[in-house]
């Protein structure tokens, strides 16, 4: 599903800072993954590349086939709207949009039509247990709502890669169980390929594969 290459990526401010170092990593159709590691070892970088929201500085990025590194910025995010979604520790509902409009809204930019809207949004709401909050703004909802209604508005274009960064990190560990349960359910059933960055020990032995980053190098790689 994901291949990285002898990936690369500096960021190039008022300091030259090497990020990642020469990333060789595989990410196959159906896994679910963890990446850990410490803060500011590259692990949101890394999610950045593999969901084409940012271009390495040296290698290749594969997803699903497509080497997203020769891609420019429009390629990257028409692929990204058919093929990949986010989920982000803070996150980012639009405040002004009720949680059914926000899970909709990637429906209505991808131009489905309304009755299939209707349906495929009710179906995913009903997948997370939010149908009675369907009218709620995120203002209205808690932090664990919240974060489900962000994982019904990633799982409703039927993505084949989920990337969440640390989904679980704003939440208590109640909130935080109920999301991995959620993201369990939506591999099994749908077969969709999780990658999440966490530090969280019990995020991340949900995952059958955890893979460790520190100083912009993978030191492990575990599967079980
Ligand atoms: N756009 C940027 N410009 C310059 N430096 C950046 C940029 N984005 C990230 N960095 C630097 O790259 C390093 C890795 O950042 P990254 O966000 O990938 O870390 P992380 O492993 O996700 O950390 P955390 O666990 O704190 O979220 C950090 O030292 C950060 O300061
Ligand atoms: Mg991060």
């Amino acid at each position: 599903m994901v291949t990285l290459t002898e990936v690369t990526k500096v960021f190039d401010g008022k300091t030259r800072l090497t990020v990642l170092q020469g990333i060789n990593l595989e990410i196959g159709d159906g896994e679910m993954a963890a990446i850990m590691g410490p803060s500011g070892s590259g692990k949101s970088t890394l999610l950045n590349l593999m969901g084409g929201l940012d271009l390495p500085t040296s290698g290749s990025v594969l997803v699903d086939g497509r080497d997203l590194s020769k891609e420019n910025e429009e390629g990257r995010s028409l692929f990204r709207r058919s093929h990949v979604s986010y989920v982000f520790q803070a996150f980012h509902l639009m405040p002004t949009l009720t949680a059914l409009q926000n899970v909709a809204l990637p429906l209505h930019l991808a131009k489905v039509a309304r009755g299939e809207i209707d349906r495929r949004v009710g179906r995913v709401l009903a997948d997370v247990g939010l149908s009675d909050r369907a009218g709620h703004l995120p203002d209205e909802l808690s932090g664990g709502e919240r974060q489900r209604v962000a994982i019904a508005r990633a799982i409703v274009t039927d993505p084949r890669l989920l990337l969440a960064d640390e989904p679980t990190g704003n939440l208590d560990s109640a909130r935080g169980d109920e999301i991995l349960a959620l993201l369990k359910m939506i591999h099994n059933g749908r077969r969709t390929t999780i990658v999440m960055v966490t530090h969280d020990q019990m995020a991340a032995a949900a995952c059958e594969r955890v893979i460790r980053l520190r100083d912009g190098r993978i030191e492990g790689d575990e599967r079980r």
